[in-house]
């Protein structure tokens, strides 16, 4: 297909623009094919070259940024920001902050993301703090027990699948020049998507180093078919999710793990003990009804859990660790109940009050120590 003179470069110059930072080739490609639709990844090619030094900046093998001074006098102490004990928590996009933060300068991720990825726009949270539903979902109470909403998904299309893709992809570049080589990453997922978001986030250069699995009771799956629950009572249309992954991966060393370790201080996992290391399958329940009346956060994840892959992500048990979609500041608050120091970052004005307020109450409750399967 091909488009008027300017049309590729101006949705170029938009994604950039959006992105806030640098991005691939292939990911800018991706990300305007959505907008021109079969423009060939020729064009965008020669376009970024054409344009080159004038309106892009070449910040590495084919990746590129918008040529602003403002960029280049941005720093990310721009954004509001909060202490609470070791950690700092950023209200901003992710993206903004990641692509403004020093290079090589984070030594671990451990980090929850949206998935629905209009689950947390603006639009959505409205609806969800009015109680008017839109992709939240309040499941059925049982038990006497009032479940949290959940957002709504259960098959990806095509459009969804490159949104995903393209959205982790860019995350995944914007990690690996924050990191500092051997750092790990800990990506909160789930069975339908993340098999998209590991290619994505592989795509960006981060090595893939296995799962972590977290047991727990998920509400996802189970159902019978919709409005032919009576017809098909034996039947559940997905598998009743049990478990939830955490995707691993890896900045590329420098050198061998010994050095690395001695340089960048990570490149592993902490052991548990002289006798255990650290295993990937880790026993968890849903998070505790006290948990949750603390930090009222529809995807808050549990303390208990927290506090092991947040310990285990620096081997030597130095450096920073950097939650990029902090939300009610749980990661935070397990970092600093096993005395890490930890960033941030959260874009939801209430989410980052909650945040503020609940970090400490978090870190000090007391939680059941290790529970290996
Ligand atoms: C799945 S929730 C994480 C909840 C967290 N696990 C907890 O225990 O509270 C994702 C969070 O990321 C925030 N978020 C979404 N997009 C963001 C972005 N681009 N930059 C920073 N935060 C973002 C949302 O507002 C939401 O609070």
């Amino acid at each position: 297909m091909t488009y008027a003179p300017g049309n590729v470069r101006d949705a170029i110059i938009g994604y950039l623009d959006a992105c806030g930072g640098e991005a691939s080739t292939k990911e800018i490609h991706l990300a305007i094919s959505r907008r021109l639709s079969g423009v060939a990844s020729s064009s965008v090619r020669s376009y970024l070259n054409l344009n080159t030094p004038n309106l892009f900046e070449r910040t590495g093998r084919g990746k590129y940024r918008l040529k602003l001074e403002a960029y280049e006098e941005a720093s990310v102490s721009r954004f509001p920001s909060v202490e609470v004990g070791k950690a700092t928590l950023y209200q901003c996009d992710c993206f903004d902050w990641l692509s403004q933060r020093e290079p090589q300068s984070v030594q671990a991720v451990v980090t929850d993301p949206p998935y629905g990825l209009l689950e947390y726009s603006g639009k959505e949270q409205q609806k969800l703090r009015d109680g008017r539903g839109g992709v939240w979902r309040v499941p059925p109470s049982f038990d006497g027990h009032v479940r949290s909403p959940l957002p709504r998904f259960t098959v990806l299309t095509e459009n969804d699948r490159l949104q995903l893709q393209a959205f982790f992809c860019r995350l995944g570049y914007l990690l690996g020049r924050v990191l500092v080589p051997g750092a790990n990453v800990l990506v909160a997922s789930n069975p339908l998507v993340s098999h998209v978001v590991a290619s994505a986030i592989a795509e960006s250069g981060l090595e893939p180093r296995g799962v972590v699995i977290r047991t727990v009771m998920t509400m996802r799956g189970g159902d019978r078919p919709k409005n032919a629950h009576l017809e098909f009572s034996d039947v559940s249309v997905m598998p009743r999710s049990m478990w939830e992954p955490w995707l691993v991966f890896r900045k590329p060393l420098d050198g061998r793990v010994q050095d690395n370790l001695r340089k960048w201080k990570t490149g592993g996992f902490r052991r548990l003990s002289a006798e255990r290391p650290f295993g990937d399958v880790i026993k968890s329940n849903p998070t505790p009804a006290s948990e949750r009346r603390l930090a009222p956060h529809p995807s808050l994840k549990p303390q208990a859990f927290l506090r092991q892959v947040i310990r285990a992500s620096l081997p030597l048990g130095e450096g920073v660790v950097l939650d990029p979609f902090a939300g009610s500041g749980s990661s935070l608050a397990a970092a600093n109940a096993v005395g890490y120091e930890s960033i941030g970052l959260e874009s939801d004005a209430q989410y980052f009050e909650l945040a503020q307020a609940s970090i400490e109450k978090l870190a000090s409750i007391p939680v059941q120590q290790v529970n290996p399967v």
